[in-house]
């Protein structure tokens, strides 16, 4: 596709954005970081997306059951498995279970009923299921005690999976994931439990926990490409460039230009790893990582990851 043709779906995609949230054309550009287009007007942007809640899971000992986990957790951080207006907004499951957990400050319009809610019937993120009555409730904490949660997590009970298929394909639109994938998902939920928290509070959200969210995604595609499942290193690569984009949109401004063309060319790297020799130029690309890296680290005082810098560039989109 030529730039123009680009940059004219881009502005559409936007547009469209900025109807469904009610906000002008403007705003929707002056916008830092995607987080913001959830979070209550007035909210501390700054604090509240430089920090997140400790996340509550055990990854298991079981090398299979560790890599259904692995592959849950990468899913669960990927946009692109909801598909529809939830994907182009850049709404993933760890947008309202932020690491897993609630959202306290999730506000989005037409789909909160108030900070920390959300109606996931919503017709705003689906054509199946809007049922055109708004009906939002609080988004519960997936690593609180299971008995304080609705949907069956017995071993065996089909109850979450289905649950989560229909979270996928009919309140968000998404097209089928592979089998492998929702069973993952279904893992992943089972394995977070206030037993395996870390804490209760809140840690500093980093770019180092970015890039291990990007290498734990490729050392799941290539988990998949071993057990002969090439869909699921598919869904895994997807997760590893979405992660790479929320590196990239920290990384913002003229001075950090070169930091982000390396997170795109990673990316593009990424995206044409496919096919017979697909294990080999995974490994290829890991052996490579350090070049984007080591400069991404080296640099993250200067980014948005910096509840400093992210408060100046507020102020900045505002004034
Ligand atoms: C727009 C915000 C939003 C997104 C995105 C979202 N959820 Fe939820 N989730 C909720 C809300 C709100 C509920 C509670 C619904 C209810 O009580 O009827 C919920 C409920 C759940 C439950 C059931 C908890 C229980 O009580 O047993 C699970 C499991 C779950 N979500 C997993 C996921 C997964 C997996 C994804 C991604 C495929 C996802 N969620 C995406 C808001 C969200």
């Amino acid at each position: 596709m030529d730039r123009a043709r680009r940059r004219s779906r881009f502005l559409i995609a936007a547009t469209g954005l900025a109807l469904i949230l009610g906000a002008s054309r403007a705003e929707i550009f002056a916008l830092p970081l995607r987080a913001m287009r959830w979070l209550a007007p007035g909210a501390d942007a700054a604090s509240i997306l430089t920090r997140r809640p400790l996340e509550c899971l055990k990854v298991p000992a079981d090398p299979e059951a560790a890599y259904l986990v692995e592959v849950g957790r990468a899913a669960f951080r990927d946009p692109l498995l909801l598909g529809g207006q939830a994907a182009r907004a850049g709404v993933a499951c760890e947008t309202c279970h932020r690491n897993g957990r609630a959202n306290p400050d999730f506000d989005f319009p037409g789909v909160s009923g108030g900070p920390g809610t959300a109606d996931v019937t919503s017709f705003v993120f689906s054509s199946h299921r809007g049922d055109h009555t708004f009906d939002p409730k609080p988004i519960p904490d997936l690593g609180g005690p299971k008995a304080s949660l609705k949907v069956s997590q017995a071993p065996g009970s089909p109850a979450l999976k289905t649950f989560i298929r229909g979270l996928v394909t009919e309140e968000f639109d998404g097209a089928p994931p592979p089998e492998t994938v929702l069973d993952a998902l279904a893992v992943y939920v089972r394995g977070m439990s206030p037993a395996a928290c870390a804490g209760l509070g809140l840690e500093p959200q980093t770019a180092g926990d970015a890039i291990a969210d990007v290498s734990r995604a490729v050392t799941a595609a290539q988990g998949a490409l071993a057990r002969h499942d090439p869909e699921t290193a598919r869904v895994m690569i997807q997760a590893a460039r979405a992660g790479l984009g929320n590196l990239a949109e920290r990384y913002d401004g003229p001075a950090l230009a070169p930091e982000r063309r390396r997170l795109a060319d990673a990316a593009l790297d990424l995206a044409g790893i496919a096919g017979p020799d697909a294990s080999l130029r995974l490994a290829a690309w890991i052996a490579r990582s350090g070049d984007w890296e080591a400069p991404i680290l080296k640099h993250e005082a200067s980014s948005l990851y910096n509840p400093f810098r992210l408060a100046a560039a507020l102020r900045h989109g505002r004034g």
